[in-house]
């Protein structure tokens, strides 16, 4: 395959977000068979909502759940009619497999794919020669949820939204907070739990209003950012279950498929709801139609030990998360991923995961700080501890004789640490008082 010298991008009006400075000295990108086209154009109408339990098809307006069955909603693209174009902007080269009818105007114009490295001296310690890690650190909030970001927002706004609630362990809401400026008529809610408080990054402004909740999980932040949006007449837009977010997350495995010389046969990342996952292996499938790739990737979701309910579900073979699979309040290095709740994701990640042949794995503490100490030293990349795990819970199964070593796995690094964030004076504080969470008064 020879190289393609890219085009330029589309001039979108709006700004898009700046990346920070990248390197591109591992990209590749290939020249696609029929499906070349230089620039997408404006409008689209190849997308269409669809509920994956009972098929009933929608219209442009936000839900996040069936209302004729309460399944999940996911979006499909006319394959035939999609094209994939000349660019490194990954929003340009697949505007065709995102849920955006404008991408020319509403997505990032200069953002170039983030690096994927061929991980030579790790790999050679670990008997693989062809290991590739995709380093999503690059972003500029540091994490592979800016894509997420990118994408949501333009979805959430072409749906009509402009204000939402939303909550997460502080990576997804850093995001947010950094790309809801190029979209001056939205503002978010964002929930956190305190402990997760000084993990949300953003810069004071009118479009951000971040609740903090005291005696709190991420769970029960979660659930609160649900109730506060029906109290207020708001959108809760829950996670997992917004498409656009499972969509931007499928561009890191794009990029991938462009900067390795040979097909992938594993993907691997830290999960907590598995939205990466999940948005990873239907965008593989739909490179599978588009004939870009010749196999699905296996997919490889890791946890840490101390809050792993994918991991014990699946392990006892179980088609749903149990109470006992549950961690209430759960604690660890891999902050990103503490989710002791993934109860309505699970059955998604767990038939995905079985029909891909791949596997759930969880990690020791002392597995992860080893495997972000290797990276670190063989690499020169320092993923977060939620990243690490990814490569933690591949080098576990390596040692233990249960991976297939030859074989082209890539490691989604999905993040680097922040330094704690200052807490901003207008920050609203609630306290618990039972199961409810009142507002604190200023004070
Ligand atoms: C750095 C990092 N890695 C992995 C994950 C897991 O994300 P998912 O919800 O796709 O499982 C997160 C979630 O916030 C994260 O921030
Ligand atoms: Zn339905």
């Amino acid at each position: 395959m020879t190289n393609t010298v890219a085009t330029p991008e589309n001039t979108a009006p709006a700004a898009p977000p700046a990346i920070a400075p990248n390197i591109l000295s591992h990209t590749r990108v290939r020249t696609q068979r029929a499906t070349l086209a230089q620039s997408p154009t404006g409008k689209k109408s190849l997308i269409e909502h669809y509920c994956v339990h009972c098929g009933k098809t929608f219209s442009s307006s936000y839900q996040t759940a069936c209302d004729h069955c309460n399944g999940m909603i996911d979006v499909r693209y006319d394959l035939s009619r999609a094209r994939l174009y000349v660019s490194t902007n990954p929003y340009v080269r697949f505007a065709d497999l995102l849920p955006i009818q404008d991408p020319a105007r509403l997505l990032p114009s200069n953002v170039v794919y983030s690096p994927l490295i061929h991980a030579q001296s790790l790999g050679k310690l670990l008997g693989m020669p062809d290991l590739y890690l995709k380093n999503e650190t690059v972003h500029p909030t540091g994490t592979t949820k800016d894509r997420m970001a990118a994408v949501a927002l333009p979805y959430l706004w072409e749906q009509g939204v402009r204000e939402f609630c939303t909550s997460s362990t502080g990576n997804s809401s850093s995001s947010y907070a950094y790309a809801i400026t190029h979209h001056p008529d939205m503002r978010v809610h964002i929930f956190t739990a305190q402990d997760f408080a000084d993990r949300v990054w953003y810069t004071d402004h009118e479009q951000v209003v971040h609740h903090v909740l005291r005696d709190a999980s991420f769970v029960d932040a979660f659930n609160f950012a649900g109730v506060y949006a029906k109290q207020h007449g708001l959108i809760s837009e829950r996670g997992f279950f917004n498409v656009g977010r499972r969509e931007g997350l499928k561009l890191a495995y794009f990029e991938a498929c462009d900067q390795t010389p040979k097909p992938i046969d594993w993907y691997i990342q830290a999960t907590s709801s598995a939205m990466g996952v999940f948005g990873t292996y239907k965008g593989a499938k739909e490179l599978l139609g588009l004939k870009q790739i010749d196999r699905l990737p296996k997919l490889l979701c890791a946890q840490q030990e101390s809050c792993a309910p994918m991991v014990r579900a699946a392990a006892e073979n179980s088609e749903e998360i149990r109470p006992e699979h549950i961690v209430a309040m759960p604690q660890g290095i891999a902050q990103a991923i503490l989710r002791g709740d993934p109860t309505r994701t699970y059955p998604y990640i767990r038939k995905i995961v079985l029909e891909s042949k791949g596997a759930f794995a969880a990690v020791s503490e002392a597995q992860i700080r080893e495997a972000r100490r290797m990276v670190e030293e063989c690499e020169g990349i320092s993923p977060c501890f939620s990243a690490a795990t990814a490569l933690a819970a591949l080098i576990k199964l390596v040692r233990t004789g249960n991976f297939p070593t030859k074989e082209t796995v890539m490691v989604n690094l999905t993040g680097s640490d922040r330094p704690p964030a200052p807490l901003s004076a207008r920050i609203r504080w609630y306290n618990r008082i039972g199961n409810e969470f009142v507002q604190a008064p200023a004070c």
